[in-house]
């Protein structure tokens, strides 16, 4: 690293892996979190001033509001995330500043947690590890408590890209048929057979599991709701590793409770950490706590992809994973 690069002074708004942390302070005068605690917008407006650049997470949320008041000297934000809707990035142009994140270096522990949560959702893993943890397994019986099968089973994903095609992967392995909606079709080659459906609408009542792999956009926003899932047919499975707010709460709630949808798999929440409370009081659903990405290499890999695209940005190259 050149002596020019080290001078860049960098503020990194949230933990991250030791060795992402070294890898950092080797590259640039960073100014790191290590209590973790989430920064206020002044606060971070404060401790920004004089850094060329932000490493954030998508902890924090980047409004208008906060992108116009951020110091002038900071030129990149570039986030520890594949997913980028914590981030207006209308108004990071607007500012003639850059926004990358970390496309690719998660997407296999992403897929294997959606396969977690098909499997979790369809065979219990909730109230089955509960029952032999609270000592309330009653014994043997062939017919309670049971679940659904997976394999032989028709998956429905939505958002193809890079994760849905590593969820596929996965899925085949376990003799699902695939089916698929995405903005484009893939290649053939891409889509090993994988059916495509033009419209959600066209999909969903081939499906018995659905997983959403999709980014968070407006058009994504409260895709899965009331109509979306009256489509799919009676007891069908339906994961969300993506983001919360691609699901409506109150409609899957709703489809949990009438049991037209069998069960539920969730990695990710509207307003996580504060979910809609009702989901943990359903005896169908399996919740995990957004552990997508949550493992020490995946999670140091994301640091260091972060770190390749705000040295490129220093050294006047263009980060491999601009967003503006
Ligand atoms: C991502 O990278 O978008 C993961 O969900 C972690 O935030």
């Amino acid at each position: 690293m050149d002596r020019a690069e080290k001078r860049h002074k960098l503020l990194v708004t949230r933990k991250l892996p030791d060795d992402a942390e070294a890898a950092f302070a080797k590259a640039f005068d960073c100014q790191f979190n290590p209590e973790d605690k989430p920064y206020t917008p002044d606060a971070l407006c404060r401790a920004a001033d004089g850094c060329f650049g932000l490493a954030i997470t998508s902890m924090d949320k980047f409004n208008a509001d906060l992108i116009g008041k951020l110091p002038a000297s900071v030129k990149i934000i570039s986030t520890v995330s594949v997913g980028h809707e914590h981030i207006d990035l209308a108004a990071v142009k607007a500012k003639g500043l850059v926004a990358t994140n970390t496309p690719g270096v998660l997407t296999d522990a992403t897929a294997d947690i959606a396969l977690l949560l098909i499997l979790g959702a369809a065979r219990g893993a909730y109230w089955g590890e509960r029952m032999v943890r609270e000592n309330r397994w009653p014994g043997a019986s062939m017919v309670k408590p049971l679940g659904h099968d997976v394999s032989g089973q028709r998956l429905g994903i939505i958002g193809m890209g890079r994760i849905g095609q590593a969820v596929a992967k996965r899925a085949r392995a376990f003799g699902m048929t695939i089916h698929y909606h995405n903005r484009k079709e893939l290649s053939p080659a891409e889509a090993e057979g994988a059916t495509f459906h033009a419209t959600l609408e066209g999909m969903l009542p081939h499906c018995d599991f659905v997983s959403i792999n999709c980014a968070m956009t407006p058009e994504t926003k409260n895709l899965i709701n009331a109509r979306t899932l009256a489509l799919l047919p009676k007891g069908a499975i339906v994961v969300n590793s993506a983001r919360g707010g691609i699901v409506e709460d109150e409609a899957l709630i709703s489809a949990l409770t009438s049991g037209h949808i069998a069960a539920a798999g969730l990695d990710v929440f509207a307003g996580e950490p504060n979910i809609d409370p009702r989901y943990r009081d359903l005896p169908n659903v399996f919740l995990l706590p957004h552990l997508g990405s949550a493992t020490l290499r995946t999670r140091t890999n994301m640091g260091l992809r972060a770190l390749d695209n705000l040295t490129a940005f220093a050294q006047g190259k263009a980060p491999r994973d601009q967003l503006t």
